[in-house]
Order: structure tokens, then sequence, then C-alpha cells
């Protein structure tokens, strides 16, 4: 595997998953029964953008950069702005250097009786996932293949709780069959928990099957949220992503409307731009 997320943290994709994921997070936290967090394809938990890889792609400029330099934060973005502090918060000139990967975001967000279990299979990247949660006792690293685990891992104890899937897609098309089956072996054994599922768009139009298959397992109450950042003209690029959220919470559909308008006025590149929140399956 050639993937690292290094190249990419903090871009746009970055912004719109994690923004996302902090508003699922805080939607499981209206219940003060604890909760279990899975992230299949974890990363190395934070990223330093001084370092090299991404300061060789310098994709985060257009992404977290372009809301830290904005003028004015919409009140949407003030959960991941505020997040994005307190990673931060050791930085004694106040910069944001450091950018958070999923499992410190949920880390940071979850309660002291919450739990996460932590899924990464490259050395580099379980090491670091590994020393980061190292003294925090609610996070269980992993270092095996997120998709052959899952079914494993569920339902967990709490029987509430969020598995976030998201790959690197080096399979390109193939990764959606892959995800599908991972997937349905989950829901089969919890059809309660509450599944993320990153992917990126190239074409959006190539995305038809993917969106039935969820009506076609009967797999309920799914919403997909989608933010193209330019036109999606050229299958050579990623013009866009979106995450489809399965058992997604109680409107959660109005919650993240704001919150895609304000993604996508301080991402756009061109004027193809465009952002969507529909449910695929209901009850
Ligand atoms: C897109 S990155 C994850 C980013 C992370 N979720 C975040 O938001 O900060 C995908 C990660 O999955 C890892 N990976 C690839 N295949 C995997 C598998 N089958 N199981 C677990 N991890 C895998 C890669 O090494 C990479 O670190």
């Amino acid at each position: 595997m050639n993937y690292h997320h290094a190249f990419n943290a903090g871009n746009f994709a970055d912004v719109f998953k994690h923004a996302i994921l902090i508003a699922l997070i805080d939607a499981l936290k209206a219940k003060a029964t604890p909760f279990c967090y899975i992230d299949t394809h974890a990363g190395a938990g934070r990223y330093d953008l001084r370092d090299e890889a991404p300061q060789k792609t310098g994709e985060f400029a257009d992404g977290v950069q372009r809301l830290l330099i904005a003028d004015s934060l919409a009140p949407t973005l003030r959960p991941y702005f505020d997040l994005l502090r307190a990673a931060n918060a050791g930085d004694a000139n106040g910069h944001l250097n450091l950018y958070p990967g999923s499992p410190l975001i949920a880390a940071m967000s979850m309660r002291e009786g919450d739990r996460a279990i932590l899924c990464e299979t490259q050395d580099e990247e379980f090491a670091a996932l590994k020393a980061l949660f190292a003294r925090d006792p609610r996070i269980g690293v992993h270092q095996r293949d997120g998709y052959a685990a899952l079914a494993g891992f569920v339902p967990p104890r709490e029987k509430r709780g969020l598995v976030l899937i998201d790959p690197p897609f080096e399979a390109q098309e193939a990764e959606f069959r892959t995800i599908g089956k991972a997937l349905a072996a989950a829901y089969e054994r919890w059809p309660g928990g509450v599944y993320a599922i990153w992917y990126p768009i190239k074409l959006r139009r190539t995305l038809q099957r993917f969106y039935r298959w969820f009506a076609t397992k009967g797999i309920k109450k799914t919403l997909a949220a989608e933010l193209l950042v330019q036109n999606d003209d050229s299958p050579l690029r990623l013009n866009g992503c979106g995450m489809v959220i399965v058992n997604a919470p109680w409107q959660f559909d109005l919650r993240l409307q704001p919150l895609l308008s304000d993604l996508m006025r301080i991402l756009a590149r061109d004027a193809g731009a465009q952002q969507r929140v529909e449910w695929l399956t209901t009850e």
C-alpha cells in the first residue's frame, strides 16, 4: 500500500468528514448512557502540518487553512474549530499546526465512560496511534484489517455507538464492494448501530449503484451528505466527497443542511460547487 494519510491531512475532504464526525458524536452524547466508537481505518490519529508529507502536497491550504483565514466563522463550524484549537492547546503561540485525525477527534469528544476501538494496518500509522493513546484506557488500538475485524466488534457491549469506515480507496470502484461486504456483515449483527462511510466523488453519476445498494439490502434510515468543491466533469481528480450515514440520528438531515452550506461557501473552488443532503432510505 502506498497510501499515507499525512499527504492529505486537513484537506477539504478531512474538513467535511471531521465536521460531520463531530456532529455525529455530539448526537450520541444526547443520551447519558455510554457509547462505543469504532474506526475501521484509523490512520495515525494526528498529523503535524509542518511535516514533509503535508507540506509536499499543500492540500490543507484548500482545506482547513481556508477556514482558519476566513473573515468570520459560521456557528455551524464552531465545534470543529474549537476542537482544532483544543488539539493545539499546547502551542504557546496559538498556532494550529497539529491536525487531529478521526481517532483524536473521537477521543477528544468522548466522555469518561465512552470507549473507542481503532484499527489500522500500516506499521508507521499503527505505532503513532499506539503512542498517542498509550495512556488513555478508553481506547483500544488494533493492528488489524478493519473490514475483517468489524463484524467481531459488533454489537459492542454498550449497544450504542458509531462505526466510521474511511478507507483509502486505493482499489477505486472495487472498494465499494469491499465496503458493502463488511457493512452487510456488521449490519446483520448490529442493525441498530450508526455507520458512517466516507467516499470520494470524481463523477457523481458513477455512484448510482452505491446509492441503490442500501435499499436493496433493506438498510434503513440512510442519509447521504455530499460536497462537490468543483464541477464533477473530470474523472481524473477528486471533485468532492460524501458520507453515507446508516441509522442517522433523529433530524440529522436538518442539522447537516446548514453545515454543508457553510462548508461549501468556504471550500468551493469554482462555480460548479454543490452540496446535498438526501435520504437514500427511510424507516
Ligand atoms: C483515509 S485514511 C484514514 C484517516 C482517518 N480515518 C482520519 O479521518 O483521520 C485510511 C487509513 O486506512 C489504513 N488502511 C488501509 N487498509 C486498511 C485496512 N484494511 N484495515 C485497516 N486500516 C487500513 C491506511 O493505512 C490509512 O492510514
